[in-house]
């Protein structure tokens, strides 16, 4: 009996983020069939002029999925008393908004009412990973497309909710390996899920603020985690300190952080990862020994990488396909 209601109050906990919605590869294909290369087109004019995008929309969709489903509650505006998500504590380095209102506009202009921002946003962030890889940052002014991409499932609806209160539930740099799991396990998404989808952080960039903890009173007793590389750091101290642990202080994630690649991975195992969720990875055998597969073979990071995203991507929740992506109908 009591198992019964375990089981069923996760099938509910679940069906509030997953069921009820089917996602599919070409659901636009008679509605929308250029959805794709007009959100492909916005996305790469604005990367062109701002290398930072692609990170930003990448980390955008997470944070959208991760609340009420990808219901792209993250893009509503706060307004009368409700603060929205985009105005909530972790919102430091979402930004690059107008990516996805700029996509939407054409998305609008080729066919009204149709697409829901949900979708864009999922399909914008494809779209920075394919173009953070290497290959295809080459391969842009040779041809059309190139590098390691994958078929986005869609169909999602918009949300109607949006709360800053809510972005509690997001994962904090600050998180042990089994706050990381459950954080994930919540979301339907496993270990697997969890280390591959970490490896996000190969592209961007962090404020001071995002890992001071470690950096200055670590604890009572010692002032710098002792699990970070001395090198690095001195080195965050100092990057930190010299701007005076300004607000727009902090470093890439990675040193190759435009640059979508297994990195990330070498650098958990060299102590040189950034966050305490970072270097968390290597404390359950099974997740280290995932991180040590990444580390050493990019193919397989990209392929997990894969699977995981569109795990992650159809954790659905909306109701509507909004006209404007930061107001509901
Ligand atoms: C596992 C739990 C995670 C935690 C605790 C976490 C935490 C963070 C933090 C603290 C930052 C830096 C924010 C700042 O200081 O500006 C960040 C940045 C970033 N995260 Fe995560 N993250 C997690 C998972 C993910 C996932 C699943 C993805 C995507 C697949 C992702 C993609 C990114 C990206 C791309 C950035 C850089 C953003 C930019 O440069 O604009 N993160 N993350
Ligand atoms: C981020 O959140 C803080 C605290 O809720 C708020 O004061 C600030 O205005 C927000 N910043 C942005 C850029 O929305
Ligand atoms: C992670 O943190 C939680 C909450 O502080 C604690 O209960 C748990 O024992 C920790 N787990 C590990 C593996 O450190
Ligand atoms: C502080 O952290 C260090 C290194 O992890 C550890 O050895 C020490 O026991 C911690 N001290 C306290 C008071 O928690």
């Amino acid at each position: 009996m009591a198992a019964m209601s375990a089981l069923l109050t996760s099938l509910l906990i679940l069906s509030n983020f997953s069921l009820g919605t089917s996602l599919s590869s070409n659901y636009y294909a008679k509605t929308c069939p250029n959805v794709e290369s007009v959100i492909r087109k916005a996305v790469r004019d604005a990367a062109t002029r701002d290398k930072k995008v692609p990170a930003a929309l990448l980390r955008m969709h997470f944070h959208d999925c991760f609340i009420r489903g990808c219901d792209a509650s993250v893009l509503l505006d706060s307004k009368g008393k409700n603060t929205a998500e985009k105005d909530g504590p972790p919102n430091v380095s979402l930004h690059a908004f107008y990516v996805i209102d700029n996509a939407k506009k054409a998305v609008e202009a080729a066919c009204p009412g149709i697409v829901s921002c949900a979708d864009i946003l999922a399909l914008a962030a494809r779209d920075a990973v394919v173009l953070g890889s290497k290959r295809s940052m080459f391969l842009m002014f040779l041809v059309q497309s190139g590098g390691p991409s994958w078929d986005v499932p869609k169909g999602r609806k918009d949300g109607r909710t949006s709360k800053a209160s809510e972005t509690i539930q997001l994962p904090a740099p600050t998180f042990n390996i089994s706050q990381l799991q459950q954080s994930f396990a919540h979301r339907g998404l496993s270990l697997e899920d969890l280390v591959a989808l970490s490896g996000g952080h190969t592209l961007g960039f962090s404020h001071c603020s995002s890992f001071k903890n470690r950096i200055h009173n670590f604890n009572s007793t010692t002032d710098v985690d002792p699990s970070i590389h001395p090198s690095f750091a001195a080195s965050l101290r100092s990057t930190c300190l010299a701007k005076n642990n300004a607000k727009n202080a902090g470093v890439p994630m990675d040193p190759s952080s435009t640059s979508f690649d297994n990195t990330y991975y070498k650098l958990i195992f060299q102590q040189k990862a950034l966050f305490s969720s970072d270097k968390a990875l290597l404390d359950f055998p099974k997740s280290k020994n995932l991180a040590m597969k990444f580390a050493s073979s990019k193919d397989a990071f990209t392929k997990a990488f894969i699977k995981s995203m569109i795990k992650m991507s159809s954790i659905t929740g909306g109701q509507e396909v909004r006209k404007d992506c930061k107001v509901v109908n």
